[in-house]
């Protein structure tokens, strides 16, 4: 699939909600989708950020129906308030972008006690899925950025916090992004059940230069070896044409994943091989109950 094929659309009628969309891949989702008309509704954990965003978004779009709102995905409290209040002001959501994330970073937990990249990469859009999934569309999908990284990971069920095992950084990053494509099987698999026909996909960017690198527990090294990175790696906004077209494939079937074509930085394909591990549907049903458990919800509950 060709990138060119979507820029020319008219998404006057989308509503569309992006998470952590003031930088990197997110930022450049809510740039297209504001440029196609679309309404969006930008989540970000820090308005100061977000506003920055936002005076950048209307210099290039000057009409743009763009509204940034806070939305810490580290702190329950925040996405509550967050989602109430998309719930009262926005009609019904028709796009479901789940793009923030965190990478590798030291070990820390979130203000609900997670570890913080389990915490904010899949529990804080699980329990934002779940606080919306009342306010989507009919016909809406729900997308989640994962990463090849997934393909590193294992994912202890009975210790996701690294409570009793030694932390690693990128393999608890790792661990996030299986996750991610844990949680987008199961999602499809429960909404099966339900009387709307709601989709569920999984994108990643391949490597995208973003400041997703500036923040990993070996920054000092990272800032050295990113000029490297630049030689082969996609901008922030080809890294986002992945995200975009799952967001838009009027072809796209459930569970699809979504990535960049190898050697071909303007093109996606859905041909991306996941792990062997996110088909477990054991491992899915399981993720799914300690989520529920974890977030003291009871979403899309057998
Ligand atoms: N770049 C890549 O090569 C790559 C590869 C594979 C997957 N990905 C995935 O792509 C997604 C986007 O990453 P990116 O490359 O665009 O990174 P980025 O430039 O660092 O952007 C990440 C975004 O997430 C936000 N965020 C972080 N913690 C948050 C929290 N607690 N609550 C709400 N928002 C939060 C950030 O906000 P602040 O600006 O306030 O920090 C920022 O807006 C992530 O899920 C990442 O795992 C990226």
């Amino acid at each position: 699939m060709k990138f060119s094929e979507y820029e020319s659309l008219d998404l006057s009628h989308k509503i569309i909600l992006i998470t952590g969309a003031n930088a990197g891949l997110g930022y450049e989702a809510a740039l297209f989708f504001a440029s196609r008309n679309a309404t969006v509704i930008a989540g970000v954990r820090s308005m100061q950020r977000g506003e920055q965003a936002k005076s950048k978004i209307l210099e290039i779009v000057p009409n743009a129906s763009i509204h940034f709102l806070e939305c810490d995905l580290s702190n329950s409290k925040s996405i509550d308030a967050f989602a109430s209040v998309v719930k009262e002001s926005f009609p019904p959501i028709d796009i479901l972008l789940n793009n923030a994330g965190i990478m590798a970073v030291p070990y820390a937990l979130t203000k609900d006690n997670f570890e913080s990249q389990f915490g904010v990469n899949h529990l804080g859009h699980f329990r934002l899925t779940a606080l919306l999934y009342s306010h989507l569309n009919d016909h809406a999908r729900i997308i989640n950025v994962s990463s090849m990284a997934h393909m590193q990971a294992t994912i202890d069920l009975n210790d996701p916090h690294y409570t009793s095992r030694s932390y690693q950084s990128f393999k608890a990053y790792a661990q996030s992004k299986l996750a991610n494509l844990l949680f987008t099987h199961e999602l499809n698999k429960r909404m099966k059940n339900d009387s709307h026909q709601l989709l569920a996909l999984s994108a990643h960017p391949g490597v995208a230069m973003t400041s997703l690198f500036d923040k990993v527990e070996t920054a000092s090294w990272m800032r050295f070896i990113k000029p490297i990175f630049g030689l082969f790696a996609a901008s922030a906004k080809q890294g986002s044409y992945p995200l975009i077209v799952a967001c838009l494939d009027p072809n796209a079937l459930p569970d699809m994943f979504y990535g960049p074509k190898s050697g071909k930085k303007n093109e996606v394909t859905t041909n991306i091989k996941m792990k062997s591990l996110a088909h477990d549907a054991s491992l899915q049903k399981g993720l799914w109950d300690l989520s529920n458990q974890q977030c003291s919800l009871k979403f899309l509950e057998d």
